[in-house]
C-alpha cells in the first residue's frame, strides 16, 4: 500500500513511518513542522534506507492537499496531525477545534474525491473522560474534560458517520494510552517544544540536568501509592499497532475502535523508580498539588486489539525507560544539533 502519514514528522508519526516501511509499504509524509523538526526526515532516511517523500504543508490547506492527492496515488491515510496540548486547548479552544477538525474534514473530502477509502485516526484514551472503572473497554461511555479531548471525540463521531454514509470507507480509531520510549537506535524520539507537559520527557530532562527536579502532581489519589496511574506503552509497540490497523482497514469496511495500551497501570512513582533502576540515575522530585483535569487511574483492556488485530504490546517498562533515556542522552537538544 501507499500510505499518507499526516503529522508523520512527529513523535508517534515518525516511529510509525519506520515500522510501515519495514512492513513493506510505501509512505509519504505531510507535515507543517509546527511541532516537529525537519531533521527527523534525515533520521528516517538513515533508519529506513529510503528517501521518504515529504510535503511541507498544512493538512487543512485544501488546495495543497488536493495537489498532493493528485500527484500521489494513495491507498490509505493515517492521520496523526493535530494539536495535542491539553492545557493549551483550554486556553485556545477555537484554535484547537478549527485545526483538528478542519484537517480531518479536508482529508475526508479529498479522499472521497480521489477514491481513497482506508483511514486510521490517532484518537486518545482521553475520550473516556473520568472513567467509571478500569480497565477501559472500547464500548464504555465517553465524555471529555477539555477541548483537546473533545476534538478527538468529535472526530471519532465524524468518521463514524462518514462510514455509515459511504459503505466503501474503512476507518480504524486508535485510542492511545501513554506512549513513551523511543526507537532503539536512539536516532528518533520525543522532542517537545519548551518545558514538557508529559511525564517521561520531563524525567529525561531532569536526568540530563536541563530541569532541576520533577514535580509529582498529587500523592493523595486512591491508588497504591497515592500518585496517578497510567498505561505507559512503548512508542515502537504503538507504531506496530498502526501497521496492523491499516492492514485491518484494507480488509474491513465500516468503523472499528481499538485501545492501544498494555493493560498494566503504573503510578508516577513507579515510573520514577523504574527509570532510576533501568538507567542508574537519580531523579529528584517534590510532591506538588494535583494538576487540573488529571484523573486517578487510566489503563486499557487491550483484549480487542489482540483478538481482532493480532497485536499486543511486547516491550517492558524497563525497555521504555532505557530507550527514552538513550534518545535524550544521545540528543541532549533533541533534533537541534
Ligand atoms: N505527571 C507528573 N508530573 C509531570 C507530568 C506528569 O506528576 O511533570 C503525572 C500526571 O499527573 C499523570 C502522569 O504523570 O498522573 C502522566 O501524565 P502525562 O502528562 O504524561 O500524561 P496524561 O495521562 O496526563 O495525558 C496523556 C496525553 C494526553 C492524552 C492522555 C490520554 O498527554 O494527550 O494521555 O489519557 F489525552
Amino acid at each position: 500500500m501507499k500510505i499518507l502519514l499526516t503529522g508523520g514528522a512527529g513523535f508517534i508519526g515518525s516511529h510509525t513511518c519506520v515500522e510501515i516501511v519495514e512492513a513493506g509499504h510505501d509512505v509519504v509524509i505531510a507535515d507543517d513542522l509546527s511541532n516537529s523538526k525537519p531533521a527527523v526526515l534525515d533520521r528516517l532516511k538513515e533508519l529506513t534506507g529510503k528517501e521518504i517523500p515529504f510535503y511541507h504543508i498544512d493538512v487543512a490547506d485544501r488546495q495543497k492537499v488536493d495537489e498532493m492527492f493528485a500527484k500521489e496515488n494513495f491507498d490509505a491515510v493515517i492521520h496523526f496531525a493535530g494539536f495535542k496540548a491539553v492545557g493549551e486547548s483550554v486556553a485556545k479552544p477555537v484554535m484547537y477545534y478549527r485545526n483538528n477538525i478542519d484537517t480531518t474534514l479536508t482529508l475526508l473530502e479529498t479522499m472521497a474525491k480521489y477514491n481513497v477509502n482506508n483511514f486510521v485516526f490517532s484518537s486518545s484514551a482521553t475520550v473516556y473522560g473520568v472513567p467509571e472503572r478500569v480497565p477501559l473497554v472500547e464500548g464504555m461511555k465517553t465524555g471529555c474534560t477539555n477541548p483537546y479531548g473533545w476534538t478527538k471525540l468529535m472526530i471519532e463521531q465524524i468518521l463514524t458517520d462518514a462510514t455509515v454514509a459511504n459503505k466503501e470507507l474503512s476507518v480504524v480509531l486508535l485510542r492511545y494510552f501513554n506512549p513513551i520510549g523511543a526507537h532503539e537506535s536512539g536516532r528518533i524520539g520525543e522532542d517537545p517544544t519548551g518545558i514538557p507537559n508529559n511525564l517521561l520527557p520531563y524525567i529525561t530532562q531532569v536526568a540530563i540536568g536541563k530541569l532541576p527536579q520533577l514535580g509529582v502532581f498529587g500523592d493523595d489519589y486512591p491508588t497504591h501509592d497515592g500518585t496517578g496511574v497510567r498505561d505507559y506503552i512503548h512508542v515502537v509497540d504503538l507504531a506496530k499497532g498502526h501497521v496492523k490497523a491499516i492492514e485491518y482497514a484494507a480488509e474491513h469496511k465500516g468503523t472499528e475502535i481499538f485501545n492501544l495500551g498494555t493493560g498494566t497501570g503504573y503510578s508516577v512513582l513507579d515510573i520514577v523508580k523504574a527509570f532510576e533502576k533501568a538507567n542508574n540515575i537519580e531523579i529528584p522530585y517534590v510532591i506538588k498539588p494535583r494538576r487540573d483535569g488529571d484523573i486517578a487511574e487510566c489503563y486499557a483492556d487491550p483484549v480487542k486489539a489482540k483478538e481482532k488485530l493480532g497485536w499486543q504490546a511486547e516491550k517492558s517498562l524497563e525497555e521504555m525507560c532505557r530507550d527514552s533515556w538513550r534518545w535524550q542522552f544521545n540528543n541532549p537538544k533533541g533534533y537541534d544539533e
